[in-house]
Parts: C-alpha cells; sequence; structure tokens
C-alpha cells in the first residue's frame, strides 16, 4: 500500500531522461551548499493541500486496533515489536492504539478501506503532522519543539522518525528514518558528517557518541540546540577536569573552546582549528619565538637565527595550554 505519486503518462520519454540528467546534476551539487542545509525531504508544500479535513470528525466512530488487524495484518505485526505497539497510551481524546495516530477509523473500516476516510499523516502539512504526535510528546526532550530551528525550516517529526518498520526489519533505535542516528542527521547535514571523517575528530563514527551527546534536535533554549546553556558548558559536561578553577588561567580557554578547536573534527592533531604554530600565532606576537628562521622576526643577520627559535611544537613546552596549578605555572610550561 503505497501512497499516491503524480504520475505524467504522456510526458516524452526523452524529455523525463532530461529531467532526470538535470536532478542528477543538482543533486551533486548539494554537497558544495551543505553549510546551509535543505531539508531534504520536503514535506508536502502548501500547493499540496491535505487530503482530508481534520477539523471535525468526518471518520466515524472509534472502533479499535483490533479492527485494523482484519485487512492490515503486515503492518500491525511491524508495529508490534515497536515502543507504540507496546504501550497502551491515549490521547486526551481517549483514543489509542492505531486510532491515536490515525484518528477514528470507523468510516474506513465500514467503506471497507477507502483510504480517503482515514487520516495518512504523510499527506499531511508538516505542522499538522508534529500536532499528532505532540499530543503526547509535548514534553521531556521535545518540549521546546515548537520555535526550534528545525521546526521553523519547516521539518516535521516525520523527518526524522518512521512510525512503521516491517516485522522482519531490525527496528532503528528511536524509531529513526536511518539506522543511525548519524545517518539520521547526515542526510542534511552533510558538512558535519564529513568534518567527522577526519583524522581528528570524536568517536562518533565509531559509535560511542552521537550528534545528541552535545545537541537535542528538538529544541533547546541555548546555542545551536546545544543541550548545555553555553559552549563550554558542553565541553565541561564529559571533559570535566578542564573546568577546574587554575592558578594560572589561559584566558581563550575560558572564553570559548572553540577558539582553538572545532567539536565535529578537524584535519589538524587534537581537533585543532589550525597547524601549529598558526593556531598560537593567530593571538601570540611570533618575536619572541620566531618560527621563521631568516625573517625579520628572527631578529639577526641572515645565516644566524634567532635561538629563541621553534617551529611547531608549542605545545610540547607549554604543554599546560589548558591552564596550570602550578606555582610557576604562568607560562603554562608545567
Ligand atoms: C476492511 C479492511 C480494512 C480495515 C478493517 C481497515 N483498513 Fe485501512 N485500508 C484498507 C484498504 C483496502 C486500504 C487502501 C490500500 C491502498 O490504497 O493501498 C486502506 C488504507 C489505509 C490507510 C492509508 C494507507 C496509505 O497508503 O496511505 C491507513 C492509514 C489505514 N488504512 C489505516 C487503517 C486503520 C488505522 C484501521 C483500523 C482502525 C484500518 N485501516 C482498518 C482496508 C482496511
Ligand atoms: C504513533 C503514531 C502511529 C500509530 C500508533 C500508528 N500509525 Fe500508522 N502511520 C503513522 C505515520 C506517521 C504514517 C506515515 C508513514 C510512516 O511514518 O511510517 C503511518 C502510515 C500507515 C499506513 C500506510 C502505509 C505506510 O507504511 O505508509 C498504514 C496502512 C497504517 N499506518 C496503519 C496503521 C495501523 C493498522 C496501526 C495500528 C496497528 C497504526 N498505523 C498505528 C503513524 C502511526
Ligand atoms: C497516544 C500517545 C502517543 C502518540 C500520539 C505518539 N506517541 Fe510516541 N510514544 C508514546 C509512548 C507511550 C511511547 C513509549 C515511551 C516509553 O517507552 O518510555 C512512545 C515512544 C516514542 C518514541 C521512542 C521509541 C523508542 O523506541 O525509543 C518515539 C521516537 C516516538 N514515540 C515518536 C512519536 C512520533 C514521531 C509520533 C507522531 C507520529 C508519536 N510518537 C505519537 C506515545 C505516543
Ligand atoms: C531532526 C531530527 C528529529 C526531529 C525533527 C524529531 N526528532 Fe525525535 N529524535 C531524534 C533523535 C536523533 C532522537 C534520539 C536521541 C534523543 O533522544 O535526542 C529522537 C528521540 C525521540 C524520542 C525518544 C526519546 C524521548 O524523548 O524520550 C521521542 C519520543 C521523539 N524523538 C519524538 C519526536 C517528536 C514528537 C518530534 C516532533 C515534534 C520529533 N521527535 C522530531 C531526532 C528527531
Ligand atoms: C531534513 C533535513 C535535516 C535533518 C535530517 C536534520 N537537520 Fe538540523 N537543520 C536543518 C535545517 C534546515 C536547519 C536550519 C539551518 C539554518 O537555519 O541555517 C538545521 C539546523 C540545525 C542546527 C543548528 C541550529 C542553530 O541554532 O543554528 C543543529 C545543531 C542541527 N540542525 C542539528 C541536527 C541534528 C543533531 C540532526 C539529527 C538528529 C539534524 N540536525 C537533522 C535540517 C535538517
Ligand atoms: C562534542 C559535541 C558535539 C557533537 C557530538 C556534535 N556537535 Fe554540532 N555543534 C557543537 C557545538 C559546540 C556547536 C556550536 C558551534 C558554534 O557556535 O560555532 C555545534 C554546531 C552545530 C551546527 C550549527 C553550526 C552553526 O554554525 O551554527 C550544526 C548544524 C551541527 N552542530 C550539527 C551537528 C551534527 C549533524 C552532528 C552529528 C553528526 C553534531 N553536530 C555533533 C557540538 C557538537
Ligand atoms: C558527550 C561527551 C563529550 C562532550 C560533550 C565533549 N567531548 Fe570531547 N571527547 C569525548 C570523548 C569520548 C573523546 C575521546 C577521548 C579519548 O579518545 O580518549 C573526546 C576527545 C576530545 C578531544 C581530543 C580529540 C583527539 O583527536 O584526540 C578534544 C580536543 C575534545 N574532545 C574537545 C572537546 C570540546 C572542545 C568539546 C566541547 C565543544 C567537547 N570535546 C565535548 C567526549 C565528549
Ligand atoms: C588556546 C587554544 C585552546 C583552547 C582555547 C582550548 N584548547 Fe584544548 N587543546 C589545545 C591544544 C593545543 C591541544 C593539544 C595538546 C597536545 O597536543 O598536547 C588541546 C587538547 C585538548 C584535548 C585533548 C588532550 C587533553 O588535554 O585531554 C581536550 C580534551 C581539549 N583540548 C579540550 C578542551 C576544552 C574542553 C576546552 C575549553 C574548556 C579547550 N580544550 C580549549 C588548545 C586549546
Ligand atoms: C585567541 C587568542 C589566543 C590563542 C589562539 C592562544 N593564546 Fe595564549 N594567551 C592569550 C592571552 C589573551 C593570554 C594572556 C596574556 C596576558 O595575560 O598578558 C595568553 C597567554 C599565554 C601564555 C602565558 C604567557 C603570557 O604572556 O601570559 C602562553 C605561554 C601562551 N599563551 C601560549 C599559547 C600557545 C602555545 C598557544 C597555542 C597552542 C596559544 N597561547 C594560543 C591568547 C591566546
Ligand atoms: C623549547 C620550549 C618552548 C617551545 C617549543 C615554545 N616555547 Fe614559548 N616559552 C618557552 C619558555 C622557556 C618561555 C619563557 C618562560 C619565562 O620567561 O618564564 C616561553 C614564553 C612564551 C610566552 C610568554 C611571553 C614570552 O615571549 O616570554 C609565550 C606567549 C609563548 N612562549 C608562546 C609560544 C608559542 C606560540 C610557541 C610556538 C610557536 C612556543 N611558545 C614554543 C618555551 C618554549
Amino acid at each position: 500500500m503505497k501512497g499516491e505519486r503524480p504520475v505524467t503518462p504522456t510526458f516524452p520519454r526523452a524529455a523525463r531522461l532530461g529531467g532526470v540528467v538535470l536532478s542528477v546534476c543538482l543533486a551533486a551539487a548539494i554537497p558544495a551548499l551543505a553549510e546551509d542545509p535543505k531539508p531534504q525531504e520536503q514535506p508536502p508544500a502548501a500547493n499540496e493541500p491535505a487530503k482530508e479535513t481534520p477539523a471535525e470528525n468526518p471518520q466515524g466512530a472509534y472502533v479499535g486496533s483490533e479492527a485494523c488487524a482484519a485487512c492490515h495484518e503486515e503492518v500491525v505485526n511491524g508495529h508490534a515489536r515497536t515502543a507504540h505497539g507496546r504501550t497502551q497510551a491515549k490521547t486526551l481524546s481517549g483514543a489509542a492504539g492505531c486510532e491515536s495516530c490515525h484518528g477514528p477509523g470507523g468510516a474506513h473500516v465500514e467503506s471497507q478501506g477507502d483510504p480517503k476516510k482515514i487520516r495518512r499523516p504523510r499527506l499531511l502539512p508538516a505542522a499538522e503532522q508534529s500536532a499528532i504526535c505532540l499530543s503526547c510528546h509535548e514534553r521531556g526532550e521535545q518540549v521546546h519543539w515548537q520555535g526550534s530551528p528545525h521546526e521553523g525550516r519547516g521539518l516535521s517529526c516525520l523527518t526524522c522518525h518512521k512510525i512503521h518498520h516491517p516485522a522482519d526489519a531490525p527496528v532503528p533505535a528511536h524509531l529513526l528514518l536511518k539506522q543511525t542516528e548519524f545517518d539520521t542527521c547526515g542526510t542534511c547535514h552533510l558538512k558535519r558528517k564529513a568534518s567527522l571523517m577526519r583524522s581528528a575528530h570524536m568517536p562518533l563514527r565509531e559509535g560511542t557518541m552521537t550528534c545528541s551527546s552535545c545537541h537535542n534536535a528538538h529544541g533547546t533554549i541555548s546555542v545551536a540546540l546545544l543541550r548545555q546553556d553555553s559552549i563550554n558548558e558542553n565541553c565541561y559536561s564529559c571533559h570535566a577536569e578542564k573546568r577546574a578553577p587554575m592558578l594560572w588561567e589561559h584566558p581563550p580557554v575560558r572564553e570559548n573552546c572553540l577558539t582553538c578547536h572545532d567539536p565535529h573534527g578537524s584535519l589538524h592533531p587534537r581537533m585543532q582549528i589550525a597547524k601549529q604554530p598558526r593556531m598560537c600565532q593567530q593571538c601570540h606576537d611570533e618575536a619572541r619565538h620566531p618560527t621563521q628562521p631568516y625573517s625579520d622576526a628572527a631578529g639577526g643577520p641572515e645565516f644566524f637565527p634567532n635561538s629563541r627559535m621553534f617551529d611547531r611544537g608549542c605545545v610540547n613546552c607549554h604543554s599546560q595550554i589548558h591552564g596550570s596549578n602550578h606555582p610557576a605555572g604562568m607560562r603554562f610550561l608545567r
């Protein structure tokens, strides 16, 4: 039982092929635009009106889930293995089981299965899709959904979640659309997904962490959907030792960990945003530790490079770069 697809039988084959080639080209161009991801699975646009009127109750009375099993055995069997199949939860209007999402099934059953007489969530606009789910899930993790960046950009609960899964396939954790969260988020956030493939990264692609270790995709009151109140609070939640008050503080560390690190991964060791020594030299003058042998900064005739010249091992000596508690640690050497 598939949803209707618009078909254009009279459309010339050649023109259709042209269309395919064009869309392939467009698809290939999308990764370049990954900075500003567009929802790839757009919910039905305004020009595709809801095929039913959810307002009153055009669908007859509630008949209970057992009635559905008579004709939708496969769906019912698959559904029984999911969290929803196991729950007895009811919506405020008293609906439970299949009808808690699909609305009363009376008219649909009486008509021997007229698909127009049952609520088909996929055909609804995004906000109405989400409203079905929010009738039970408006608290906890989802409490800030309204007004969140995802809600604002036309995503719905069904952009990331899939309710029905065949009985013979594994059910993804949290009923996600894809088998892993990494892939679910990765369909749109191509740039973050790509960053995590870089050499220095936190263990996301290894499966120890997920995007939701740091983000709550449903909405938060913080920046960038972070679970904590600030970026540093986010980092401290796992790297607690970096929080400790230090005798000698390195100001950028307290200010923002991302001054030096990219949380999604980088090509430089320890996820630094740039290569040493340039990373440090964004702020520290080259004069004291010249890194170019024969420059003015080296302060000597060409063949006598400065004796304090160091190349790129700043943290070989300044090993306590996040701050020091040693009485003599003001240069972060110990
Ligand atoms: C008498 C058999 C019968 C019963 C009972 C029945 N259905 Fe259906 N249902 C059908 C048929 C036939 C279709 C149309 C299938 C199609 O178009 O592919 C359908 C379609 C649907 C669809 C739309 C499918 C789509 O492709 O979008 C939904 C949702 C649905 N039924 C839910 C239910 C629910 C919930 C119940 C129980 C309250 C139920 N049905 C009871 C026969 C039945
Ligand atoms: C938690 C909400 C929810 C419950 C409970 C639920 N459905 Fe659905 N159903 C959906 C959504 C959303 C879709 C759209 C596709 C999807 O996400 O899987 C859907 C799609 C369908 C379809 C269309 C076929 C398809 O895969 O697209 C049928 C038929 C259907 N449901 C029948 C049922 C029956 C029968 C039950 C009870 C055993 C049931 N549903 C319980 C939300 C629900
Ligand atoms: C009738 C109330 C109700 C409705 C409507 C409802 N849910 Fe649920 N949902 C539940 C309950 C109860 C659980 C189980 C919670 C638990 O186990 O702690 C649940 C669990 C879930 C889970 C977690 C599954 C897991 O395996 O961890 C997800 C994801 C979810 N629902 C998404 C949705 C989406 C998306 C919709 C809308 C299509 C929806 N729900 C509609 C009641 C509902
Ligand atoms: C951008 C993708 C995305 C969207 C949109 C989304 N979810 Fe989720 N959802 C997730 C991910 C990832 C998880 C698992 C990690 C977590 O718990 O945050 C999850 C987990 C859940 C859970 C199980 C955890 C819990 O809260 O107990 C429920 C229930 C749920 N979502 C409901 C919803 C509802 C309702 C909506 C729409 C209002 C929605 N989701 C929209 C990605 C999404
Ligand atoms: C269907 C496409 C889509 C999917 C899937 C998706 N997102 Fe998004 N996400 C967006 C869009 C669109 C924006 C808004 C971008 C903007 O406004 O610049 C966004 C914004 C964000 C932001 C930035 C919010 C801000 O305040 O700037 C974060 C963080 C984010 N998403 C995380 C996630 C995570 C984690 C997942 C997986 C659970 C996910 N997204 C899945 C489309 C998606
Ligand atoms: C270790 C924590 C962490 C993990 C894991 C993580 N992020 Fe982020 N993410 C952040 C932080 C911190 C920011 C804020 C960056 C900023 O404001 O410059 C952010 C910002 C974002 C943004 C918005 C960027 C902007 O410029 O506003 C998106 C989109 C995003 N993350 C997506 C993802 C996705 C998708 C995943 C999983 C593949 C993921 N993140 C995993 C910490 C994390
Ligand atoms: C959910 C827990 C968690 C959060 C939140 C978190 N990290 Fe991590 N981080 C880890 C884990 C786990 C590792 C891997 C440790 C290991 O391999 O020993 C790691 C490793 C690192 C590394 C070393 C990477 C390498 O290549 O060796 C850096 C740098 C780092 N994190 C910075 C940050 C920053 C900056 C933030 C805040 C934006 C942050 N982390 C937030 C769990 C977290
Ligand atoms: C001034 C730049 C800078 C800032 C700001 C900074 N770091 Fe670092 N961080 C580094 C450098 C450089 C390394 C590599 C050290 C090495 O290779 O010995 C590093 C390494 C790390 C590591 C892996 C090695 C270790 O010490 O565990 C973690 C985790 C880490 N940083 C977390 C953080 C957190 C959390 C913050 C914010 C509280 C932060 N960093 C702020 C420069 C910085
Ligand atoms: C975002 C700018 C910034 C970056 C990047 C940065 N620092 Fe600093 N650093 C500072 C500031 C500000 C101070 C405090 C200066 C003061 O107190 O006079 C400082 C202090 C120091 C000190 C203590 C000596 C002193 O003058 O107080 C050392 C050593 C140092 N930084 C080394 C490094 C190294 C090594 C790196 C690269 C891993 C680095 N810094 C990256 C801003 C930065
Ligand atoms: C071989 C060890 C070593 C290396 C490598 C090194 N430093 Fe230093 N650094 C020192 C010593 C020793 C001092 C002086 C400590 C003092 O005077 O108390 C110092 C002092 C500093 C100071 C404090 C102000 C000053 O000039 O006296 C800054 C800032 C600094 N280093 C940054 C860097 C940067 C950036 C790099 C990488 C380009 C770097 N260091 C590489 C050993 C090193």
